[in-house]
């Protein structure tokens, strides 16, 4: 698909639900410590949804303040993407109901189911539509509700994801006047389905009782190789990026919120100081598709984003799936 019209973002917005699950909580539950989990993970509290609320109850605080950041009402919206991994429920598509909820009249939505990286590529999706004419206004939503699907007897898991969104409307630079989409890129490497799974609820483990006995309904991971994955394919990205651009370019890189260790250890991989990293997870975890989104929002409130320079948000999670969003604010 030609690139024809340039792409731009117009507003961004962020929600997140009011409890806090802290690591004092966390060690009421489980064999763990405040000490343990902060000395790993950096994450010292996270968010938890309240019981009525749903993926798309979160999306759509998060959307509408998007839209009102972008000045546009949700009639003119062409299309809404909400990446999520614990959509409202398997079908119908959560967008479709965020659609209905925004009064995106016109819009035609979908879901995208990348794990981790769910934003960043529902990102890639929407500019190239704008870029392409197709559609000329496209909102992006990354919602979760991890606590959902976490087992609160395993440790391994529990301590590390919160709940949350993050939207960002993306349209013509020409109405956006900031936020440039300048690509990205999108990969994946299958064979990871017991590393970093949600196995039961699909055609390979249907709902049953034994699915239940057998606790499939709930998330699984390999710690240890999703850590040395995740600091590999982020010191690559973001080397990608200064080769291409040279590293004075970059004003903020903003990762997946995965854990501080991971963060850190890639920086140093790159030789680059903390400083140009923007990093929420000791307030909130990992809130996978929601993380980055969450961050740009909060970069942007905090005046992080530099107009003219790059923006970098390498994301990577469940496949293994990885890849980047690129932007010039
Ligand atoms: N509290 C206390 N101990 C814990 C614990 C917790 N919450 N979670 C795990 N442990 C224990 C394990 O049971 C294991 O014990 P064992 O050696 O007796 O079996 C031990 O800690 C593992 O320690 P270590 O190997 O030093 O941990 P680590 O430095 O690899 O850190 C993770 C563990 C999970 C924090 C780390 O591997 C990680 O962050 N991985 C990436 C996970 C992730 O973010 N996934 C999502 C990607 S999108």
């Amino acid at each position: 698909m030609a690139k024809v019209i340039p792409v731009g973002i117009a507003g961004l917005g962020r929600y997140v639900p009011e409890k806090l699950l802290t690591n004092a909580d966390l060690e009421k539950m489980v064999d763990t410590s405040d000490e343990w989990i902060v000395q790993r993970t950096g994450i010292r509290e996270r968010r938890l949804a309240a019981p009525a609320q749903v993926t798309s109850t979160l999306a759509l605080a998060a959307a509408r303040q998007a839209l009102a950041d972008a000045n546009m009402p949700a009639e003119e919206l062409d299309l809404v993407i909400c990446a999520t991994i614990t959509g409202d429920q398997p079908f119908p598509a959560t967008a479709c109901r965020i659609g209905l909820d925004l009064g995106a009249k016109k819009a035609g939505g979908f879901d995208l189911a990348a794990a981790c990286s769910g934003f960043v590529f529902a990102s890639q999706v929407a500019a190239g539509l704008v870029g392409s004419g197709q559609f000329r206004n496209v909102l992006v939503v990354g919602a979760e509700i991890l606590s959902r699907i976490l087992d609160y007897t395993d440790r391994n898991t529990c301590v590390l994801f919160g709940d949350g969104s993050g939207a960002a409307v993306f349209t013509s630079l020409e109405r956006a006047g900031r936020g440039e989409f300048l690509g990205g890129s999108i990969s994946m490497e299958g064979g990871a389905e017991t590393i970093l799974a949600l196995p039961g609820g699909g055609s390979r483990h249907p709902a049953s009782q034994d699915s239940v006995n057998q606790r499939l309904h709930f998330m699984k991971m390999g710690g240890t190789k999703v850590f040395r994955f995740a600091v590999r394919v982020f010191a690559e990205l973001v080397q990608g990026v200064i080769d291409k651009y040279g590293r004075d370019q970059i004003g903020v890189i903003i990762p997946h919120q995965v854990n501080q260790r991971i963060i850190e250890a890639a920086m140093e991989q790159l030789g680059m100081p903390m400083d140009f990293v923007f990093s929420n997870i000791d307030r909130y975890g990992n809130t996978s598709a929601a993380s980055v989104p969450i961050a740009l929002r909060e970069a942007y409130d905090a005046g992080r984003l530099q107009k003219g320079k790059l923006v970098v948000m390498p994301a990577f999670g469940a496949g293994m799936a990885w890849g980047h969003l690129l932007l010039r604010w």
